[in-house]
């Protein structure tokens, strides 16, 4: 069923029905398309395009149709073209020759484009909100482990850091995605109603009118980019998949730190799994899919970027296939967030293992330079020497805090015995600014 078909001489090949049909997938837009269908008919009569009880008449049953597919008493089924044929339809079998007056000056177009506006802002708005619970999470865990740990370059342990410090650090990135999906809510927040196919229109229609209803700060400035932009989509693809690199390498420490090899923290038994044929293993699958699943929204960033890539203005077909991507990010992106913040709630920390780690791989040899340093050896020759230190615990498989002084000695006798507390993996975190990480 369809809403055009009268200059057309011959009927729609059915292949071509099914392929051109988007209403499986945009009936999502249900609920905002009736939204923005009660704001264009207030506009209307407030315009004196619809009569008053025109107005009521047509808002009656547009609420009616909300409230039913609220309820699931109104289907989202059938043999539609899309969302927007259906409610029109739909309204047009209740009310009968009065329906088909709600589209005057108005056309799909400007009318996709305000639906998939008012979506992807609620959406995101959402998105902010799931974000800021696991910010949260991340703080109340980071404040529970100030234990000690290795941190790392280049996978290969590097310096003393406490397990807060690195969580904390999530806490910095996922605060900075809040304030990107807030910036593109900022600046997608314009209405495209009224813009029409994508000149305007003949009557004498006011734009302020819908714009406000419908929260938006102002209407477009420009019709033929206020139906063709979907800059807010591709800005949103983008924030997700840097809020989804993010979890990802969240997900890739999980999954290291809860490995045999490292043993730093243990994942709670419902967000991991077991194998179907070793029976010790236990696998953190949570953290897998996260990882996984952020190749697919990089794929919809990707897809919707050449999707827009060479369209002239102002409409065309191909800007249908925004929604399928978007629509699977946003679950996605949903998804992967609420699971990363029940698995960090649930997270067991294993701050004695990480307190053993620290004491391998010579972790306090940028702080016995820093001690030679504070005695006045320039830090380019430290460095050498401690580099010599490092040689010789390896040659006799010793840590730098179980050398003896004379052992120190054979290398600088600028050593001395307050070298031990200097080096002292607790006391390291209470010089200069690394108090911080505590
Ligand atoms: N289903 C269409 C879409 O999602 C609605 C707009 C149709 N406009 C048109 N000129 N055929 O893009």
């Amino acid at each position: 069923m369809k809403l055009w078909g009268a200059r057309f001489r011959k009927e729609e090949n059915e292949l071509m029905e099914d392929f051109n049909s988007s209403f499986s997938f945009d009936s999502r837009l249900a609920e905002k398309d009736i939204i923005g269908s009660l704001a264009h008919v207030k506009m209307l009569v407030k315009c004196n395009l619809l009569t008053q009880s025109e107005g009521e008449e047509i808002t009656e049953a547009l609420k009616e149709m909300l409230a039913d597919i609220k309820t699931g008493k109104l289907k989202l089924e059938g043999d539609f073209e899309d969302i927007h044929s259906f409610n029109e339809i739909t309204l047009t079998k209740k009310i009968g020759e009065l329906g088909k007056k709600l589209h005057t000056a108005r056309s799909r177009n400007d009318q996709v484009a305000v639906d998939l506006r008012m979506y992807a802002r609620d959406e995101a708005m959402e998105i902010t909100e799931l974000l800021n619970d696991l910010i949260e999470t991340l703080d109340d865990k980071a404040k529970k482990h100030p234990s000690i740990m290795p941190g790392y370059t280049h996978l290969q342990r590097a310096q003393v850091v406490t397990f807060k410090h690195h969580l904390l650090a999530y806490k910095g990135m996922f605060s900075r995605d809040v304030e990107r999906l807030e910036s593109a809510l900022e600046i997608m927040n314009i209405s495209p109603l009224g813009c029409g196919a994508l000149a305007g229109t003949t009557h004498t229609i006011d734009r302020e009118i819908t714009a406000e209803e419908l929260g938006f700060y102002s209407p477009f400035e420009n019709y033929m980019d206020g139906v063709s932009d979907r800059d807010y989509v591709l800005e949103l693809l983008s924030d997700f998949s840097i809020i989804m690199m993010h979890l990802s390498r969240l997900s890739e420490e999980l999954i290291l730190w809860s490995s045999q090899e490292f043993r730093f923290v243990e994942i709670d038994d419902n967000y991991s799994t077991g194998s179907s044929i070793m029976p010790q293993k236990k696998n953190p699958d949570a953290a897998e899919l996260i990882r996984g699943k952020t190749g697919r929204v990089y794929g919809s960033l990707m897809g919707m970027l050449t999707v827009m890539k060479g369209l002239p203005l102002t409409y065309n077909k191909d800007m249908q296939e925004d929604k399928e991507m978007f629509f699977d990010s946003i679950d996605t992106v949903k998804s992967c967030i609420m699971i990363m913040d029940r698995m960090i709630s649930t997270l067991k920390v294993n701050d004695e293992n990480m307190k053993k780690s620290v004491k391998g791989g010579f972790l306090n040899a940028t702080e016995v330079a820093d001690y030679l340093v504070s005695k006045g050896m320039p830090f380019r020759d430290a460095h050498g020497v401690v580099g010599q230190i490092v040689i010789y615990c390896e040659d006799n498989d010793k840590a730098i805090e179980d050398l003896s002084l004379e052992e120190f000695h054979k290398i600088s006798d600028m050593i001395g015995e307050d070298i031990y507390k200097f080096i002292d993996y607790d006391e390291i975190l209470n010089k200069g600014i690394k108090k911080l990480m505590k």
